[in-house]
C-alpha cells in the first residue's frame, strides 16, 4: 500500500490515519538530517554511536521538551549516503536505513542483522495523536516501561502512561503513579531500547488486540524518540541513563530500614516506635510523619498538640540514631491568612485557569491551590519553605499525591502550567508535575542543608526521577500476589533508569497475615528501598506486632540487609555511575533465555550482582527456582547447584531462597543497630569459586555530604580471576580512609586449604596470616530458634588492612 498517496486526499483535519507520506526535500546537518514531506517535518540526529533521535512533527518548529534528557549530541562521526530512494546512516554501532518514498526507519546492527523496523504504516497522526508503528521480530520480547504492572515480558499487552493516584491498584492495573516512556526489545538479533520522550498521555500497546505491529503513540506533541542499540541489555541501559540521568549518591541512612506508618503521632508514639526498635535489637535508620504531623493537613506545618517541640522530639530521635522524612503534598490549603496561600497567589506560583483564576481541587486539607512546579520561580519558592522543615532537623523528604492528585480524580484539561516558559495544558504538564515536584524538594534539601545529601521520596514521577528521588509503588494490598507485583515493578523501574526503589512492605490497604509479613520482610531486606508502611484505621504493622516467630524472621533478615551494607553501598555507588538496577531483572544477564521469562521466574533477580533472590509467597513450603547459567550457592549452606536447571527448593517462612552466584564477591560487616553504629572493624569478603570470575568493586565514604565528589572517597577494586586462580587488591583510590582495619577473606566452593599470598609487592609471608580450618561465623541468621545450618572448613585469610595491592595465588 502506498500510504502517502492514499491518505494524502484527506484533509489535514481529518480524524483518519495519515502517514508522514513521501520525503519532498532533506539535509543534511552537523548531527544527522532534516527534511520534510508535503505536510510533516523530521528530523534525525546522532547522539552517540548508539544512540539516534528520532522526531516528526506537524510543525516546522519541534518541541523542545525539556525535562527528561540531560546529555547533548556529541562529535560522533557517521557516514550519510543515499542509494535508491533510501538514505543510510552508519555509525561505528548501528545503520538506519530511511526510505524516503513512505518516511519509513530500520535500524541494523554492523553486521546487517535487523534490529528494529517500521511497519509500513510507520509515523504517522490521527488528528493530533502521533504513533509509530513497529514490526515485531520473531519470538520478540517487551521489557521495561517503567512502573507498570504485568508481566516481565510486555507482549500482548498495552499500558498508558498517565499518572494516577490509585488507591489499593489491582495487580493488573494501569495506569498507576508514574510514567516511563522507555522500553527495550530483545529477540534472537540484539536488542534495543527506545524513549519516547513526549510528556503527554502515551500508549504503549506491545500488540493487545492485534497481531500485526506492536506501537507507541502520544495524544498530541511531536514523536521523539531515542532509538538505543548496544550489544547487551547493561549497556542500552547504561545509554539510557546516559540520556535522562542517574541517582545521585544517596546518604547512607537511606539503605537502611525505613519505618512508616499513616500516622504515627504524637510524638510519645514516634519516640515508643523508635525506642522499641533499639529495644528488640532491630536495627533501624528512618522513620516517616505521615500527614497527620500537620495542622489542618496544611503543608509547612506542625500541629501543635500533637507535636508540641518538633525540634526536641528530631533531635532526641537522632540520638537514637534515627533521621525523621516529613510527608509534603502539593496541594495549598485556600485559606486567608495562610502564608504559603497568600505568597503563592501574590507571587503568582499556583496552577491557573486560562482566564487567570486559581484552578482549585479538593484534598486532605480541602479546597487547596496547586503549586505550578513548572516554573522555575515556584520550584525555588517551595525549596525556600522547606527551611520550616530543615531547621526542626528533619533529613529526609517524601513528595506523595503529586500526580497530582485531587478528590474526584479528573482534573479539568485546560487548565495551565508554565512549562519552563512554554506553557503548557494539563494535557501535557500532568505527567511531569511529580517529577517537578520531586526535583524541587532535593533542590530545596540541597539549598537548606548544603553539606547534606538529599534524600526524596517520590509517588510521581516522570523518565528521569532517578536524578530527584527514590520511588515507592503507592498504595498496594497486603496481599501474596501483591507481594510478588511489587518485586516485578521495582525489577521494572530498574530496567528503567531507577535503581532505588521499594515497596511499602506488609502492604499499605488491608491487612498481611502473619506469614505474608514476615516473607515480606525478607524480601525486602533485598530489594533497594526498605520500608514497612500501612494505612490509617488498620492494626499495628511493625515487625514486632505480628507476634515472635514473626519478629525473629524480621530481625534476622534487616540483621543481614545491616550486615551486607558494605555491598549495598557499593552496588549504588556503581549504579550511580553506570545507572544499572541494584535489583536487577534476570532479563538483563541472561535476555536470550527463554525460560527466564515464564510466569513461574519471571520475579526472580540478581540483587547486587551476588545474590540471585527467588521470592515466593509465604504460604508455600517448597516452590521451584530456575537457576540460569553458571554455578549458584544456596546461601545459607553453600550446597551448590550447576546453572540452567530447574531446581525444588524447600522455602520455610525463616528461609527465603537466596543463591550467590559462583566466581562472585562480596562483602560484609558485623551487626550494627543502624547504618552509622559501631561494628568490629572487620570488613569479610567472601568469594565464591566459579568457572568464570569477576571483579568487585569495594567502596566507602563518609555516608553523607558531597566530598566523596572530590576524591574523599575509598575505593578499590577486588578482583576474582578463575583462570589464573588468582584474587587480586587493587591499590586504593581516594582520601577516605577506609572504616574498616582488618580483612577477612572467606574462599567459598573451594577445594584447597592452603593459599599463598604473591610476593612482588608485599613482604608478608604466608605464615603471617592465620588460617582456620571452621567457621560458623557466616551464618546471615544466627540468632534462629529453629536448627540452623554451619558452614564447615571455610578458609579464610585474616590480614591488617592494606592500602598497598596484593594477590592471592592459587585458588584451587
Ligand atoms: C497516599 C500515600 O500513597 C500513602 O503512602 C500515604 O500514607 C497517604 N497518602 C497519606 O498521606
Amino acid at each position: 500500500m502506498n500510504t502517502s498517496t492514499s491518505v494524502s486526499k484527506f484533509s489535514r483535519n481529518s480524524a483518519r490515519y495519515r502517514g508522514f507520506g513521501e520525503v519532498k526535500e532533506w539535509h543534511s546537518t552537523r548531527f544527522g538530517l532534516e527534511g520534510k514531506s508535503d505536510f510533516a517535518h523530521f528530523r534525525i540526529c546522532v547522539f552517540q554511536d548508539g544512540i539516534i533521535r528520532v522526531q516528526a512533527s506537524l510543525f516546522e518548529n519541534f518541541e523542545s521538551n525539556p525535562y527528561s534528557v540531560i546529555a547533548f549530541p556529541e562529535n560522533v562521526h557517521f557516514e550519510l549516503i543515499e542509494k535508491e530512494s533510501q538514505l543510510i546512516l552508519t555509525t561505528s554501532l548501528l545503520r538506519m536505513i530511511l526510505h524516503l518514498k513512505t518516511f519509513n526507519l530500520s535500524f541494523f546492527d554492523l553486521e546487517g542483522k535487523l534490529l528494529n523496523a517500521d511497519d509500513s504504516l510507520g509515523v504517522s497522526w490521527i488528528g493530533s495523536e502521533v504513533t509509530a508503528y513497529k514490526q515485531v521480530q520473531k519470538e520478540e520480547k517487551f521489557i521495561g516501561l517503567g512502573e507498570k504492572t504485568g508481566n516481565l515480558n510486555r507482549f500482548g499487552n498495552a499500558f498508558t502512561n498517565w499518572n494516577t493516584d490509585y488507591f489499593a491498584y489491582g495487580v493488573g492495573d494501569d495506569p498507576l503513579y508514574m510514567s516511563i516512556p522507555f522500553y527495550m526489545g530483545v529477540h534472537e538479533k540484539g536488542a534495543y531500547g527506545i524513549f519516547f520522550d513526549n510528556t503527554h498521555k502515551t500508549v504503549f500497546n506491545f500488540g493487545a488486540s492485534t497481531n500485526r505491529f506492536v506501537y507507541f503513540s502520544a495524544e498530541d506533541g511531536d514523536l521523539d524518540y531515542y532509538f538505543i542499540h548496544q550489544p547487551t541489555v547493561t549497556e542500552i541501559i547504561s545509554s539510557y541513563t546516559w540520556l535522562t540521568g542517574r541517582m545521585q549518591m544517596p546518604p547512607k541512612w537511606a539503605l537502611g530500614f525505613q519505618q512508616c506508618r499513616y500516622s504515627y503521632y504524637p510524638d510519645s508514639e514516634v519516640y515508643t516506635v523508635a525506642q522499641t526498635f533499639r529495644d528488640k535489637k532491630m536495627p533501624a535508620d528512618v522513620i516517616y510523619l505521615d500527614i497527620h504531623h500537620m495542622e489542618g493537613y496544611k503543608v509547612f506545618t506542625f500541629d501543635g498538640e500533637k507535636f508540641s517541640d518538633p525540634k526536641a522530639m528530631i533531635s532526641r530521635l537522632k540520638e537514637k540514631g534515627f533521621k525523621v522524612v516529613v510527608i509534603m503534598d502539593p496541594g495549598i490549603k485556600s485559606q486567608k491568612g495562610y502564608l504559603p496561600y497568600t505568597e503563592g497567589l501574590k507571587e503568582d506560583l499556583f496552577v491557573k485557569y486560562p482566564d487567570g483564576k486559581t484552578y482549585e481541587a479538593q484534598v486532605w486539607p480541602g479546597w487547596c491551590a496547586f503549586p505550578d512546579f513548572t516554573k522555575e520561580e515556584t520550584r525555588s519558592w517551595w525549596a525556600e519553605k522547606m527551611a520550616f522543615y530543615t531547621d526542626a532537623g528533619v533529613d529526609g523528604f517524601w513528595t506523595d499525591m503529586n500526580e497530582p492528585a485531587s478528590w474526584g480524580q479528573f482534573t479539568p484539561n485546560l487548565i495551565e502550567f508554565e512549562y519552563e516558559g512554554e506553557k503548557a495544558s494539563h494535557r501535557k504538564a500532568r505527567n511531569i508535575y511529580g517529577m517537578q515536584m520531586a526535583r524541587s524538594a532535593k533542590e530545596g534539601s540541597a539549598f537548606q542543608n548544603p553539606d547534606k545529601r538529599p534524600f526524596v521520596l517520590t509517588r510521581s514521577g516522570f523518565a528521569g526521577i532517578q536524578r530527584f528521588a527514590a520511588a515507592w509503588t503507592g498504595d498496594n494490598v497486603a496481599s501474596e500476589e501483591h507481594m510478588l507485583a511489587g518485586i516485578r515493578l521495582v525489577n521494572s523501574l530498574g530496567l528503567s533508569g531507577v535503581s532505588f526503589a521499594g515497596y511499602d512492605v506488609g502492604g499499605f490497604a488491608g491487612e498481611a497475615s502473619k506469614s505474608l509479613f514476615a516473607r515480606w520482610m525478607s524480601i525486602a531486606a533485598f530489594a533497594p528501598f526498605y520500608r514497612a508502611h500501612s494505612m490509617i484505621n488498620s492494626k499495628d504493622a511493625e515487625p514486632w506486632a505480628f507476634g515472635e516467630e514473626v519478629e525473629e524472621i524480621s530481625r534476622n533478615y534487616m540483621k543481614l540487609r545491616y550486615r551486607l551494607l558494605t555491598t549495598l553501598y557499593s552496588k549504588f555507588y556503581s549504579s550511580s555511575q553506570s545507572g544499572l538496577p541494584v535489583a536487577e531483572s534476570l532479563a538483563v544477564q541472561f535476555t536470550q533465555d527463554q525460560t527466564i521469562y515464564q510466569s513461574a521466574f519471571q520475579n526472580q533477580y540478581l540483587f547486587c550482582d551476588s545474590f540471585l533472590v527467588a521470592p515466593v509467597e509465604s504460604t508455600k513450603g517448597i516452590t521451584k527456582v530456575y537457576l540460569p547459567e553458571g554455578g549458584w550457592y544456596y546461601l545459607y549452606s553453600d550446597q551448590k547447584h550447576s546453572g540452567i536447571q530447574t531446581i525444588y527448593q524447600d522455602c520455610p517462612l525463616n528461609y527465603l531462597p537466596i543463591y550467590v552466584k559462583g566466581g562472585q564477591i562480596f562483602t560484609m560487616q558485623s551487626d550494627v543497630a543502624f547504618t552509622e553504629g559501631t561494628h568490629d572493624g572487620i570488613l569479610r569478603i567472601h568469594v565464591y569459586k566459579g568457572k568464570t570470575g569477576s571483579e568487585y568493586l569495594h567502596y566507602e565514604d563518609a555516608g553523607e555530604g558531597l566530598e566523596y565528589l572530590s576524591d574523599v572517597f575509598f575505593k578499590r577494586k577486588i578482583k576474582y580471576d578463575s583462570k589464573s586462580e588468582t584474587l587480586t587488591f587493587d591499590s586504593v583510590e581516594g582520601k577516605y580512609p577506609s572504616d574498616f582495619k582488618t580483612l577477612k577473606i572467606y574462599f567459598h566452593g573451594f577445594s584447597n586449604d592452603t593459599v599463598s599470598l604473591a610476593d612482588k609487592n608485599f613482604k608478608l609471608q604466608r605464615e603471617d596470616f592465620a588460617f582456620l580450618g571452621k567457621l560458623t561465623e557466616f551464618d546471615p541468621l544466627p540468632e534462629h530458634n529453629h536448627p540452623y545450618f554451619e558452614i564447615k572448613n571455610l578458609p579464610y585469610f585474616e590480614l591488617d588492612h592494606l592500602t598497598e595491592p596484593f594477590e592471592i595465588l592459587g585458588l584451587k
